[in-house]
């Protein structure tokens, strides 16, 4: 049964359901409805919003397009920088009751080693994942579709600290699988997938991108059997653990992932609907008979 404790990377979590990176923020959550919410997620394990070496704006607006089947965003990675979020939001973050992982984001490779070697030792976080699948910054996704990057990228951080390295890869890429293998190959310790689907919207009046980034990224139930493709594909090939996502809003949704191999399932575009719906959906994934 899957509510039982799953161990990943070392860590031995409550149940299998998480976060998306970005999906849900406990710190503003916990300002307008007070500091339980940070002992009271609905996650076994937290993943922060990617961190960068230096403060981020984002991108202009619009950020946001309603699909009849999910969304596109083109948030474009605003954030405080590595540094404040060191000093202002871990010491919050840490006082979460679930492990933390520290989701980065590296415009080159030393940004990244900048980011690993200053998070991979601090004890609030229990793994790092590497962010190499952002389709809304320029570079945000050459790492994530190239097998060869990818793996001098992993070779490169795995180097730089002990801490679990989760590898989030792109499905905007030819084969996301060959990606995950050399991730793998090079010491990671886990994929995630998948990010958000590429994707654009026209501005009805101008017929102009909608988007303040020009394109966005898909997500939602749009993409779900997308993602089952490519976690399919995927667990097929590593034996690292797998971290799944894309489009799951039900019990039936994150059995599916967890029956193509997933270990753990994460919620994205559903927080943003239901804020709970994580403590829902793995209720319901709790009836649910998974193929042994
Ligand atoms: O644009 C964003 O902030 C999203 C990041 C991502 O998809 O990795």
């Amino acid at each position: 049964m899957t509510g039982n404790p799953v161990r990943f990377c070392g860590l031995q979590l409550e149940h299998r359901i998480i976060n998306a990176s970005g999906t849900f923020d406990p710190i503003a959550a916990s300002r307008a409805f007070g500091n339980d919410v940070i002992t009271s997620l609905p996650f076994s394990a937290f993943v922060s919003k990617t961190v960068t070496v230096e403060p981020r704006q984002g991108n202009p607006p619009p950020r946001l397009w309603e699909l009849p089947s999910g969304m596109m965003n083109s948030i474009g990675l605003p954030n405080k920088g590595l540094v404040r979020w060191v000093e202002e939001d871990l010491p919050i973050l840490s006082r979460m009751k679930i492990p933390l992982i520290a989701n980065v984001m590296g415009f080159e490779r030393d940004q990244f080693s900048t980011l690993v070697e200053a998070l991979g030792g601090k004890a609030e976080i229990s793994a790092l994942e590497l962010n190499v699948s952002c389709p809304n910054v320029e570079t945000g996704t050459i790492i994530g579709s190239d097998p060869f990057e990818c793996g001098q990228l992993v070779s490169a951080m795995r180097l730089l600290t002990d801490s679990p390295l989760i590898v989030k890869i792109t499905p905007n890429a030819s084969d996301p699988a060959a990606v995950a293998i050399s991730a793998e190959a090079a010491g990671a310790d886990a994929i995630s997938l998948i990010n958000t689907v590429r994707g654009l919207a026209l501005d009805p009046v101008s017929r102009r991108p909608w988007l303040g980034g020009r394109t966005g990224g898909i997500s939602g139930p749009a993409i779900r059997a997308a993602s089952l493709a490519q976690v399919d594909a995927v667990c097929s090939q590593v034996k690292i653990p797998v971290i799944a996502m894309g489009g799951v809003s039900s019990g039936k949704d994150a059995a599916d992932l967890i029956d193509c191999g997933a270990t753990l399932v994460a919620v994205g575009t559903e927080n943003f609907r239901d804020p709970m719906a994580a403590e829902r959906i793995r209720t319901e994934l709790e009836s649910i008979s998974l193929v042994p």
